[in-house]
């Protein structure tokens, strides 16, 4: 059996703090991150657009050798997780499609950190708008309240590298306005977009004192280990070289830059094509 590494969607540069969380935990394996630079942001996107994006974005992933892809992207995993799921299902059999999402593992931990059981939900309209948050919630503990935020341009504020820049304190103050607004109880934000760490300092202090906020890349990389744990089948699928192959549909230089930041050391990438069109 050939072992090969484990595939990390993004629509862009937001996956890269799912990556390092995920590296942290999980060193011996390798990585293939891909992000969609080219075509983000999907959040401001229609259903069928993201979806059609997602489905290439995976075929990508599984033509490179990947058995199992992280859609590193709360977006994607709103609209598309389900139907790929459903869509590679006659792989059963044979564990070389798998695919996980990440708003499940994030909602699983969510009670544990709220003590007044209000809960806010920064996201991007696409996955706002597709309600999976509080649906998911209402499952697993229906005493919690979910007030959902739409926050259509800190993506845009990220990948174009304005996050620390001035522009980003005014959006960042509107929408935590906005979503304060909703309900005061909240003592607890969730960041429910993978690019949105990387305004994390300017979104600490637009909130007040109080309330916690908490990023996703931990509580997915927990996820993980404890998927593999319970998959050996999948494990052993799994190459360990601690390597990463960082690939981007935009031009690689810019790619390069940005994600230098995110990663806080050094990247080089190579650029492909996944659309079919
Ligand atoms: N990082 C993605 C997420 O977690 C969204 C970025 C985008 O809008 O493209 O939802």
């Amino acid at each position: 059996m050939t072992s090969a590494p484990i595939g990390v969607f993004d629509s862009g540069y937001g996956g890269l703090t799912i990556l390092s969380e995920i590296r942290k935990r999980l060193p011996q394996y390798d990585y293939i991150y891909l992000g969609d630079n080219a075509r983000s942001p999907y959040g401001t996107r229609s259903f069928d657009v993201i979806r059609g994006f997602t489905h290439e974005a995976v075929e990508y992933l599984f033509s490179e050798g990947c058995p199992l892809v992280i859609l590193a992207c709360n977006t994607a995993s709103a609209k598309a997780l389900r139907e790929l799921q459903q869509h590679y299902l006659p792989y059963t059999s044979d564990p070389t499609r798998r695919i996980l999402g990440i708003i499940r593992p994030t909602v699983e931990a969510i009670s544990s950190f709220t003590q007044t059981g209000h809960v806010g939900v920064v996201a991007t309209p696409g996955t706002v708008s597709s309600g999976s948050y509080t649906t998911e919630v209402g499952k697993l503990f229906p005493e919690v309240r979910v007030s959902e935020q739409a926050c259509p341009m800190w993506v845009p504020l990220v990948e174009y590298g304005e996050s620390q820049g001035d522009g980003a304190d005014y959006f960042v103050r509107k929408y935590i306005t906005e979503l304060m607004a909703k309900d005061p109880e909240i003592d607890t934000v969730l960041l429910a977009c993978t690019h949105y760490p990387l305004l994390r300092s300017k979104i600490k202090e637009a909130l007040p004192p109080t309330v916690s906020l908490i990023a996703q890349g931990e509580l997915v990389a927990t996820s993980l280990a404890d998927y593999l744990l319970r998959h050996p089948e999948m494990k052993q699928r799994l190459s360990r070289g601690g390597q990463v192959s960082y690939r981007t549909t935009e031009c690689p230089e810019k790619f390069e830059e940005l994600a230098s930041i995110f990663m806080g050391t050094n990247v080089d990438a190579i650029r492909v094509k996944i659309d079919k069109g």
